[in-house]
Order: structure tokens, then C-alpha cells, then sequence
């Protein structure tokens, strides 16, 4: 098999915060292939948007601290990138972002033509070597082109407005086209479908897909919703206070979840009761967590052994692998 295009390695990440210490990734790992669309899916403060942040290099300076792991992508650990390099050359240009909220995301006081064209002066896709005017044409007509993709009405005309003058949709699919503008390898959707109404959230998944599958780009889409992931998704990490439970493709992971995590996030019905279950017991605290598997002290299968180590990954079937001691050989009624 081919490396994977992106592969985070066992990765940790430390917060000050005033009340000491918060551990909120530790060790965690997944992987994504060339135009892969994989679903990062778990509760709020599972430490999604903190994984994203990291893949990025945005974490917030001063008060976090990478502890460990990698995060290589096409061959090289960005984690030890040159600042200058990662800014210009990755750094929303080869791997991009579609944050959560778009009416945050865009400047009120400026045309959305002008905030477009200003990350097309830095992260065009346009071949070296061109004119000053032969870049704005290929700019222009990039813009026009992905706007149109986007079905952003009279792309032209959609440009000289104010962000205000869109609705919440067409203000979201604006932030897909300047994510897919500048041509990436790779898009994080950071819950890019939270902040709008269910009937658009269809929408919106359904265009991600088709251009994510036009562009073959790859995409890491984080999501508490695992009825968004079962549709969307070829692949689901599931991810507990900071650690990766279960990873397997999509088919495989709603068929036959493994982890008692899963199980519990799937309800009886994996997925059609897609909502993220409650789950008895309190989220672990991220300040002092359990040793070894987080998830132990709200399993109903925990034994002494899960507070000694964290579990090993375990292979159940071709390509879905868990982290737990009991579930290599549990058949899953479905
Ligand atoms: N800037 C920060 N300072 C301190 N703690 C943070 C900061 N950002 C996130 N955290 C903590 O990290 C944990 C994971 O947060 P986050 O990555 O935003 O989770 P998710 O995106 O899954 O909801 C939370 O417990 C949160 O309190
Ligand atoms: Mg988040």
C-alpha cells in the first residue's frame, strides 16, 4: 500500500491553563489517503478543533505545547517545518481550513470580492512564470469557475457584495470555494455545518462531496453528528477525550462498531439513530485523566488492565482497527 498522504503519529498536545495542566490529545493517530474524505467524530471538547489546529501549525501560542508525535504530510513532519516555509507554502495553500462559522469567518466591512482576491494574491494555484496580467485573468477565471462549482449565483455580481447582503448557506459555500480555490492536497471542515439550518447542512454536505470528488482533494471533516459522517464520510475516526477509539471505513464502522465507545455513540441502531447518544458518567476531566484507556471510567467492560496501559491498536478486520483489550473477538448484533 502507498503512504498515506497525511499521517498524524501518536500525537499530544498540552494546555496551560490557570487551573495546571490540560492533557488534550495524547497519542493520537489517523491517517488519510489521496481524496479520502475521513470523519473525525466526537463529543464537544473531544479535542477535534485542537487536532485541526495542530495539523494547521495554529495552535495557540504560548500556552500549548506539541508533547509528542508527528504529523507528516507528503513525506515531511510539519511539526519540524520551518515557520516560513509551512506559512507560505502549506499553510492554506496544500492544506486548507472550512471553519465552523462563516459569518465569523469573513471581514463584514469588505466586499467579498476583495477578501477572495486577497488570498488568491498569496495562495493562487496559478504556474510560476506568468504575467502580472496573465495571473489576474487565471485568478479571475479561477474564482469565477469555483464560485460557479460552489452555485454561487452571477458569480460576477456576487462579488462586489458585503458579506451581510448573504445568507448563512451562500456564506458557507463561499468558504468551501476559498477553500478549494487555492487547488489543496488536503481540506480540514472544522464542523463547517453546525452553524446552519438542518435543511442547508444537506445541501452543503452533498456540494463538499461532489467537489471534494471534482477536485480530488481529501478531506478531514470533524463533526459531533454521526449521521452527517455515515453520509458523507469514507472513512470514521472516532475520537474520546483525546484519544482515537476506532477507525475503519465507513461501511465497516456502522455494520459492526467495536469499541464501547461506539456502541455507545450508535445506540441499537447504527446508522439511522445517528445522533450522538448520552452516554452515562462524566466526560473524563482533561486536567487528570484516567490512565491508559480514557474511556475506562464510563465502560461498562473496563478491567484492571485498562488503567495500566492504553490499549494496543488491534486489527479486527481488513482496515478497522480499535484501540481496546475486549473487543478483538465480540460479535456485535447489528
Ligand atoms: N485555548 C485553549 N486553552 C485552554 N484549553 C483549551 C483551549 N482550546 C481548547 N482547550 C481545551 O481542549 C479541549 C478540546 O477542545 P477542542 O479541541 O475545541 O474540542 P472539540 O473541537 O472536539 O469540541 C477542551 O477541553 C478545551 O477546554
Ligand atoms: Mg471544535
Amino acid at each position: 500500500m502507498s503512504a498515506p498522504m497525511l499521517s498524524v503519529q501518536q500525537v499530544s498536545v498540552d494546555f496551560a491553563t490557570e487551573d495546571g495542566t490540560v492533557h488534550v490529545l495524547d497519542g493520537v493517530s489517523l491517517a488519510v489517503g489521496r481524496g479520502e474524505i475521513v470523519g473525525l467524530v466526537g463529543e464537544s471538547g473531544c479535542g477535534k478543533s485542537t487536532l485541526a489546529r495542530t495539523i494547521l501549525g495554529v495552535l495557540p501560542p504560548h500556552i500549548s505545547t506539541v508533547s509528542g508525535g508527528r504529523v507528516v504530510f507528503d513525506g515531511e513532519n510539519l511539526l519540524d517545518m520551518p515557520h516560513r516555509r509551512l506559512a507560505r507554502d502549506v499553510r492554506g495553500r496544500r492544506i486548507t481550513l472550512i471553519p465552523q462559522d462563516p459569518y465569523q469567518a469573513f471581514n463584514p466591512l469588505f466586499t467579498v470580492g476583495t477578501q477572495i482576491m486577497d488570498l488568491m494574491r498569496t495562495k493562487s494555484p496559478a504556474p510560476g512564470g506568468l504575467s502580472g496580467r496573465a495571473r489576474k485573468r487565471f485568478d479571475r477565471d479561477r474564482v469565477i469557475q469555483v464560485l460557479e462549482a460552489v452555485n454561487i449565483p452571477s458569480p460576477a455580481e456576487a462579488l462586489k457584495k458585503l458579506p451581510h447582503e448573504f445568507s448563512g448557506g451562500q456564506l458557507q459555500r463561499l468558504m468551501i470555494a476559498m477553500a478549494f480555490l487555492p487547488n489543496p492536497e488536503l481540506i480540514i471542515a472544522d464542523e463547517p455545518t453546525t452553524a446552519l439550518d438542518v435543511t442547508i447542512q444537506a445541501q452543503i454536505l452533498r456540494l463538499l462531496r461532489n467537489m471534494a470528488d471534482r477536485e480530488g482533494v481529501a478531506v478531514i471533516f470533524t463533526t459531533h453528528d454521526l449521521a452527517t459522517a455515515y453520509q458523507l464520510c469514507d472513512r470514521v475516526v472516532v475520537m474520546y477525550a483525546g484519544q482515537e477509539m476506532e477507525d475503519a471505513d465507513t461501511d465497516s464502522f456502522f455494520a459492526s462498531p467495536r469499541h464501547p465507545y461506539t456502541y455507545g455513540l450508535l445506540g441499537s441502531i447504527p446508522g439511522k439513530n445517528a445522533e450522538v447518544r448520552e452516554i452515562p458518567g462524566e466526560m473524563a476531566n482533561l486536567a487528570d485523566p484516567p490512565s491508559g484507556c480514557r474511556f475506562r471510567t464510563r465502560c461498562a467492560r473496563a478491567e484492571v488492565r485498562c488503567a495500566e496501559a492504553r490499549p494496543p491498536v488491534t486489527e479486527c478486520a481488513a482496515g478497522h482497527v480499535v484501540r481496546c483489550f475486549n473487543t478483538a473477538n465480540e460479535q456485535v448484533a447489528t
